[in-house]
């Protein structure tokens, strides 16, 4: 079923949630939340009813007020947007979908259709998720994150090579600060851990004569395993956080977190200051950094030694014969496969 245009969590819910969330263990007087949502007590014991729903739960104390004790397990709009930070309210809105076919199409129709940016959509389930290369992203409704953030940058189109780079290190910065985990990011933005992939980015604009017009960044990250595994062709080459981090993962702090950084993240390139940290990025989160890389370049096959990237993004291979090689596009592999590393 098509979701209405533009649907976005209660306004009254993010700002309960937002008194809960800052009130931690203390209770919270029924007479506090009427006067933060400037509404009657009623109306705050309605709207607890609507979260309660959602899968929220609240612990009501007498005279002491309510407090909250259980959040959703799963993606949650009202609690994604009062977990952003507040500062963010103003201009940036979130759509939570049960289903779509694909979370950059569904941007793109609603760029189409006027929806205010930055926006950013999220689905349980994509039918027809799209990866890099024309290739389809497995998307099944099993708690993995599929989102995408919304622009209509006005930029020059010969700004944007670089973006996909700077969008691809960021991701992988945030995910390995907020998993402690060791994550690299592979040319030019593959999320990867020893060799295997657990996340990518396919960024798409539409483009007017002088501008970007339109711009989303879609995300797939796979916090979770298939329940039935890995389909056959994937086994040996996906990963998940959830395995890589042996860590139960809250995927609503999780996906705040990657979308505050990613809101972050944009407006740095829309500055154009970003150019030094991009660099110091990808020398740390490199995955091919003086690896044996094999590419396609026509018809002729590439080996060589990978140098990291330079100003335009390009991707930099040192040939046997002694040439420094530059890559806009394509498709690199690992030349040897990554050494195994033991699990203990
Ligand atoms: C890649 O090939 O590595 C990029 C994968 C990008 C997948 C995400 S999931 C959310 C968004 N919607 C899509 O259809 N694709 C991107």
């Amino acid at each position: 079923m098509k979701p209405p245009p533009f649907d976005q969590p209660s306004l009254a819910e993010v700002i309960l949630l937002r008194a809960f969330l800052e009130a931690g263990d203390t209770f919270i007087s029924g007479t506090t939340l009427a006067h933060r949502l400037g509404l009657s007590r009623v109306a705050v014991w309605q709207h607890l009813a609507r979260l309660r729903e959602q899968g929220f739960d609240f612990e009501a104390a007498h005279a002491r007020g309510y407090r909250l004790t259980t959040r959703p397990p799963t993606l949650n709009a009202a609690l994604l947007a009062a977990t952003l930070p507040p500062a963010r309210d103003a201009d940036f809105s979130l759509s939570v979908l049960d289903e779509i076919d694909s979370t950059n199409d569904e941007a793109m129709r609603q760029l189409t259709a006027g929806r205010p940016t930055p926006f950013a959509l999220l689905a349980r389930h994509q039918t027809e998720g799209r990866g890099r290369l024309g290739r389809r992203w497995l998307s099944e409704p099993n708690g993995n994150l599929y989102l995408t953030l919304a622009f209509r940058p006005r930029l020059p189109p010969a700004r944007m090579p670089t973006f996909t780079l700077w969008a691809g290190a960021n991701l992988c910065e945030l995910i390995a600060t907020f998993t402690r985990t060791t994550p690299t990011v592979k040319w030019p933005n593959d999320l990867l851990f020893h060799g295997r992939k657990c996340g990518g980015i396919l960024t798409e604009a539409r483009i007017d004569a002088d501008h970007i017009r339109d711009l989303v960044i879609g995300i797939g990250l796979n916090l979770a395993a298939p329940a039935a595994g890995w389909p056959a062709e994937l086994r040996s080459v996906a990963t998940s956080l959830a395995e890589q981090s042996r860590a139960p993962l809250d995927p609503n702090r999780l996906t705040a977190a990657l979308l505050g950084r990613m809101l972050a993240t944009y407006e740095r390139f829309v500055a154009g200051d970003h150019q030094a940290a991009l660099a110091d990025l990808w020398h740390r989160y490199d995955a091919l950094r003086d690896r044996e890389v094999s590419l396609l370049d026509g018809e002729e096959r590439i080996t060589g030694i990978a140098r990291g990237i330079d100003d335009t993004g390009a991707l930099l291979v040192r040939t046997a014969a002694g040439r420094t090689r530059r890559f806009q596009a394509g498709e690199v592999t690992f030349a040897r496969p990554p050494v195994p590393v033991s699990k203990s």
